[in-house]
């Protein structure tokens, strides 16, 4: 039987795995913690790792049209002024004055409460996925102190970016429950500053990147005048992005340093971008699916036209179903010649390209996959933990917790045991199959605790292997038992059949 947690509960359970097996601690926990960042354990950066190491391998190594790129944190602040970053990077913020907590206007809704054709009062709600129940239940609240007679009209929340000025004293702090100590909606810069260099003034104010990108389109140039590449080309890159965010939440999905994947794809002014777009949504969908993301968890977001930034030609968001809900994990953005454009205006260098096949020179547009490392850490745990139960060493079924990872992207490939541990031979025979082993994959050698106990240890790290050596291997033919993670079921195998089997799980 295999059941998965509500999705309330689930968070709160990942949470405390990640944090009790060494994947993922608050930062700076000795001091209480640090919002909005968060460290990797041992676990936690093997599994990031081998997430960056599937991306590098499967969208630049094994294409042909991609090159990689690794651009510093901080670059010259002119970039983010031509990027647009400086002074449109920002998102609308609103404070409770009484509570000095700070929302994200776009997250805060609210809604007037209307009986009988008269406004009575507002509620307002943090967003969550259960908002409209906890407006509605606070209206009906409302009416009820109220003593107000007649219908109360259907609660049509709206977000605090669209409220009016004469609503701003009307509408509830979330915090307070009272209305009169909310702000009018602010813009927040998002950029995180720093200055460079010996001098204390406005001349040395520099940023920590909010994305990639843009060391991407500051380094085209460089990698089109290395003359490797021909259009349709991308660059990719794998590095740290850092945000102010005004709401870190949701443990990683929204923090405040994180890190990004992301390709820009040129491509030429006359090309089918529609067909090619279409062809990266495939192409990213593909891959989340084989790092283990099901497919029936991941959907698509086209970002209506009225809404696009107006440089954009299309966005089309894949959503996954986090525990908190169906949000954004990987951005596909088509976002024409607007950067290039802007760079080659603000740095002075032609960014045209010379197309061999067309005879023509133009500057490239472009199609951008943007996907956040941390983020498919955190869908790829959300996907694989299960609670299930088997069958102990005496027969007694018990539940246990496992992460069902993809032996692709799992922490650790295989874990060995000898059956016992006081029997030299077969602590010898596992002790020389890990080192073997070792050299190609992370495997892990366990030899305390009942063998039962061990291969549950493994399950909840998401080990998917379970080797042991015993009687039958030093005393017969030299085989091993295999076990599989999901399933418990155990075969006997040679050492060549085992590694043939862990090349095609893992490497394959
Ligand atoms: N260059 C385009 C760009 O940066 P974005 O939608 O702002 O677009 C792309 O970010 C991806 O980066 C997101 O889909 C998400 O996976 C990840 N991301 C963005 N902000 C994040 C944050 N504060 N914490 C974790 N991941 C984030």
């Amino acid at each position: 039987m295999t059941a998965k947690v509500s999705s309330d509960g689930l968070m709160e359970e990942i949470v405390g795995l990640c944090k009790r097996r060494g994947f993922i601690f608050p930062s700076s926990e000795i001091y209480g913690g640090y919002n909005g960042f968060y460290d990797y354990g041992p676990l936690g950066v093997e599994l990031r790792n081998n997430i960056k190491q599937a991306w590098w391998r499967d969208m630049v190594q094994r294409r042909d049209d991609i090159e990689g790129l690794d651009s510093t944190i901080i670059m010259h602040p002119d970039i983010w002024k031509a990027s647009g970053h400086v002074d449109g990077f920002s998102d609308p913020m609103v404070d409770c004055r009484e509570s000095k907590l700070r929302y994200r206007a776009d997250q805060l809704f609210f809604a007037p409460v209307i009986v009988a054709g008269e406004t009575i009062g507002y509620v307002s709600v943090v967003e969550c996925p259960q908002q409209q129940e906890i407006a509605e239940k606070a209206a009906a609240d409302i009416k009820r102190k109220a003593a107000k007679q007649g219908t109360l009209e259907p609660i049509v929340l709206k977000d605090y970016t669209e409220s009016k000025p004469e609503e701003y004293d009307l509408v509830p702090s979330p915090a307070t429950g009272k209305p009169g100590s909310l702000t009018a909606p602010r813009e927040f810069k998002l950029m995180f500053e720093t200055k460079v260099g010996p001098l204390a003034d406005d001349s040395a104010v520099a940023y920590l990147r909010p994305e990639t990108a843009q060391g991407i389109f500051a380094n085209y140039k460089n990698i089109v005048d290395t003359g490797r590449v021909k259009i349709p080309f991308g660059i990719a890159q794998i590095g740290k992005a850092f945000r102010n965010e005004i709401t870190p939440r949701n443990f990683i999905f929204r923090s405040r340093e994180f890190e990004q994947m992301e390709i820009e794809y040129f491509i030429a002014p006359s090309a089918d971008w529609k067909a090619l777009h279409r062809e990266w949504i495939d192409t990213c969908i593909d891959w989340l699916v084989s790092i283990g993301l099901p497919r029936a968890s991941i959907t698509e977001d086209i970002h209506p036209e009225d809404k696009l930034a107006f440089y954009s030609q299309a966005t089309t968001d894949l959503m996954f179903q986090f525990p908190h809900g169906e949000q954004e994990l990987w951005g596909v953005a088509c976002r024409g010649d607007y950067d290039l454009k802007q760079h080659q205006e603000h740095s002075g260098k032609s960014m045209t390209i010379f197309d061999e096949a067309s005879k023509e020179k133009y500057v490239p547009h472009v199609i951008e996959p943007s996907l956040g490392v941390d983020r498919t850490l955190l869908a790829v745990l959300t996907a694989a933990y299960t609670i299930d139960e088997v069958p102990n060493d005496k027969g007694k079924v018990e539940e246990r917790t496992l992460l069902k990872f993809s032996p692709k992207i799992a922490p650790v490939k295989a874990a060995i045991f000898p059956l016992l541990k006081n029997k030299p031979e077969l602590v010898e025979r596992a002790q020389a199959l890990y080192q073997k082993l070792q050299r190609r994959w992370n495997v892990f050698y366990d030899a305390s605790g009942a063998i039962g106990r061990r291969y549950r240890r493994q399950d909840e790290i998401g080990t998917p292997f379970g080797i042991t050596i015993d009687f039958d291997t030093i005393e017969k033919d030299g085989t091993v038992t295999l076990r599989d993670r999901d399933t418990c079921e155990q075969r006997r195998v040679t050492e060549d059949q085992l590694i043939q089997f862990l090349e095609e799980q893992i490497d394959g």
